[in-house]
């Protein structure tokens, strides 16, 4: 494959990451993926992904697929666009009744271009399943689309540079429920500096959705402070409780 079709088929893939699922074929990128061999091209990746009929998750796709176009391009913060693999747009369903917004990518995150992907998202995984959600059913993203080097917490500065993209990307969601995990999320989306302790176990409000502040999967690892699962796991069943959805049968203890 030459490197045309290598940046092509990269560039599709990122938009996929983030939700996009279609986009027109165009005689531009057949010509350009004409002499792609072996394996599926960029176009026939494109095709793959199929049109759904249903208009509504078509807007919304088109409208995160410019939108992830232009936070790849973004030089805001200096320090992370020259450290950066990727820009990691989100990930999920664009029509998501509810969205999952953690911190910022970490080295996996930034190798993969998706969000949650390595040891915290395998935790988030099971939290998701063990409450009755599938990944693609929701939506997921961070505060910041670019890793910070050596996953440092993100500046305030930096989550005020992404801010705009999350806000237009969460207006183009418009999910009714939004889940914070850990104190990053919490404190830019709603502001405030108080704990997670004390934001946990009610909703608060952003914008039209309702959002529930829950620890971050990472500090659920057996590292840090596992003994907070049973905090995520009341959260998780308000969540659902609220959401007027039932939790699948298996699910009546969150160990393991
Ligand atoms: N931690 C986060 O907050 N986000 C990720 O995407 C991965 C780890």
């Amino acid at each position: 494959m030459d490197n045309l079709n290598r940046q092509l088929l990269d560039h599709i893939k990122a938009l996929h990451g983030a939700g996009v699922e279609w986009l027109p074929r165009t005689s531009a990128l057949e010509v350009a993926t004409q002499s792609a061999s072996p394996g599926a091209s960029a176009a026939e990746q494109l095709t793959s992904f199929g049109p759904t009929g249903d208009p509504e998750l078509s807007n919304r796709r088109v409208a995160l697929t410019t939108l992830a176009g232009e936070v790849k391009g973004c030089t805001r913060c200096a320090e992370l666009c020259s450290t950066r693999a990727q820009t990691v747009f989100g990930v999920g369903n664009p029509l998501a009744e509810v969205c999952f917004i953690g911190e910022a990518p970490g080295a996996d995150e930034d190798a993969q271009g998706e969000p949650f992907v390595g040891a915290a998202g395998q935790l988030l995984n099971k939290i998701l399943a063990a409450s009755g959600f599938k990944r693609e059913e929701i939506y997921i993203c961070n505060i910041l689309k670019c890793r910070p080097p050596g996953n440092r917490t993100p500046l305030a500065e930096e989550a005020a540079n992404c801010r705009d993209f999350l806000e237009r990307q969460l207006e183009m969601i418009a999910p009714k429920y939004i889940v914070a995990l850990g104190g990053c999320a919490a404190t830019n989306l709603l502001q405030t500096t108080l704990s997670i302790a004390k934001l946990r176990g009610r909703f608060h409000v952003y914008r039209n959705s309702k959002l529930l502040v829950t620890y971050h999967p990472a500090y659920l690892l057996p590292n840090k402070d596992p003994s907070k699962k049973k905090e995520v796991w009341e959260d998780m069943k308000f969540l659902v409780t609220a959401m007027g959805r039932s939790l699948p049968d298996s699910s009546s203890n969150t160990d393991g």
